[in-house]
């Protein structure tokens, strides 16, 4: 099979390194023409894909910016971004564009599935009236699919083959043909009755996790006023083999998913004048947890004599997530805009993220920073670092993610 993939991303690449590993031809497209350059030269630049695993499928996997090569792929996946705008409504700037040059080379029998994050009716509403400007009809001239994508960066137990894929058809057709597909890379692929179905599931299990961070997050602030450790609270409840499942608290929700996706359901559900409370509140809290940080930061130094203006603040992990470089929505920007807001002199230690240009700030040396500053932060637990080591080191260290639970040192403050 000759499948086309838009958008070569953290979801784009995988997969067509995934179908390409199952022996089909694959061309991606992709508007970033470095990602283009980079691929060409057996390059990676997503964590998960390690140019090893590229070296053997160049005869397969081919990166072009060239949309006329779509025109003779069996199935085209859309994978490209659907972010907010400034004012949080859903942004399908990226997915119009890129339905707008599909239309222009789609042909008759092709698959078309979208696998960005969206709210339910954009399938039917949005992507298919935009292709039928091809002059063929979604549902009888071309397939029309929408199966969301799963996958958790930097997770190594679920891969693509042995998560189960979703798929919903505009036509019972549509589904079988997507499902035809995701069989050559996906062990189990479950068909739903409508795209819609498949576009609401992904956003259920996004929420779902949002809210559950933002009732430990809330839960965390509130056992501060009561003087109880919430890892404790929390390693106790866990132990019930049913009827609960562990999040734990940090310093906020980032990446691409968790902040974002509940607001697409929100702007859908105002349409039909519902206001879904649990989402809105989830992302108030989750939201609110950044500035949280900073005042435990501010407390911190408060109690060592020190004010925030002036203080050298190290902080470890900027990415929004252990292990990754996605810096993308991640709670860390706020908190340096806010210690800077108060005067605080900022630094970071990231081996996964080494520049913040929105900051003008590069990853230090681990050793340097902790050397130089007054207050170290811990707001993503990278692995690879010693944080025993880290408390020993630093003047004062603040945890924001559980890591230091088994250390006990005056100079420790965890969440
Ligand atoms: N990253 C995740 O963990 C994850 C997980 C599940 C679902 N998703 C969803 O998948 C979608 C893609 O996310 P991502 O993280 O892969 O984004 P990404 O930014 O990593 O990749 C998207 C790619 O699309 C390209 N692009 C944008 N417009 C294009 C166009 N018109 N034509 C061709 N290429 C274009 C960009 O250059 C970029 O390389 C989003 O809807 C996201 O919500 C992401």
């Amino acid at each position: 099979m000759k499948i086309g993939i838009v958008g070569l991303g953290y979801v784009g690449l995988p997969l067509a390194v995934s179908f390409a590993e199952a022996g089909q031809e694959v061309v991606g497209l992709d508007a970033d023409p470095r990602k283009i350059a980079a691929l060409g030269e057996g390059r990676s630049y997503i964590e998960d894909i390690p140019d090893a695993t590229l070296a053997p499928l160049t005869e397969r996997l081919r990166a072009t910016e060239d949309a006329a090569e779509l025109g003779a792929c069996e199935a085209v996946v859309i994978c490209v971004p659907t972010p907010l705008t400034g004012s949080r409504e859903p942004d399908l700037t990226f997915l119009t564009e890129a339905a707008a040059t599909l239309a222009e080379v789609l042909s008759p029998g092709q698959l078309v599935v979208l696998e960005s994050t969206t709210y339910p009716g954009t399938t039917r509403e949005r992507l298919a009236p935009i292709l039928e400007r091809s002059g063929l009809t979604a549902g009888s001239d071309f397939h029309l699919a929408f199966s969301p994508e799963r996958i958790d960066p930097g997770r190594t137990d679920y891969t693509v083959r042995t998560t189960p894929k979703l798929v919903g058809g505009l036509t019972a057709a549509c589904a079988e043909r997507a499902q035809e597909l995701y069989g050559l890379v996906c062990d189990e692929v479950v068909v739903l009755s409508t795209p819609e179905a498949a576009e609401l599931a992904k956003l259920l299990e996004n929420i779902f996790r949002s809210v559950n961070i933002a009732l430990v997050n809330e839960l965390a602030q509130l056992c501060d006023r009561l003087g109880i450790d919430i890892w404790e609270v929390i390693e106790a409840a866990a132990t019930k083999p049913f009827g609960f499942m562990r999040f734990d608290p940090g310093p906020g929700m980032g990446g691409h998913c968790l902040p974002v996706d509940p607001f697409y359901l929100a702007f859908k559900a105002r349409e039909h004048d519902f206001y879904p409370e649990f989402i809105e509140l989830a992302g108030k809290i989750n939201r609110a947890q950044p500035a949280y940080c900073v005042d435990r930061i501010a407390r911190a130094l408060n109690e060592a004599e020190m004010p925030v203006k002036g203080s050298k603040i190290l902080l470890l992990g900027i990415s929004y997530k252990a292990g990754v470089g996605d810096i993308r929505e991640s709670p860390a920007l706020e908190i340096v805009g806010l210690l800077r807001d108060l005067g605080a002199d900022v630094s970071y230690h990231d081996p996964f993220a080494e520049e913040l240009p929105e900051f003008d700030l590069r990853s230090v040396d681990l050793e340097e920073g902790l050397g130089a500053a007054d207050l170290v932060a811990i707001v993503t637990a990278h692995p690879g670092i010693d944080y025993g080591e880290v408390v020993s080191a630093a003047p004062l260290t603040v945890d924001f993610r559980g890591v230091t639970r088994k250390i006990e040192a005056q100079n420790l403050v965890q969440l």
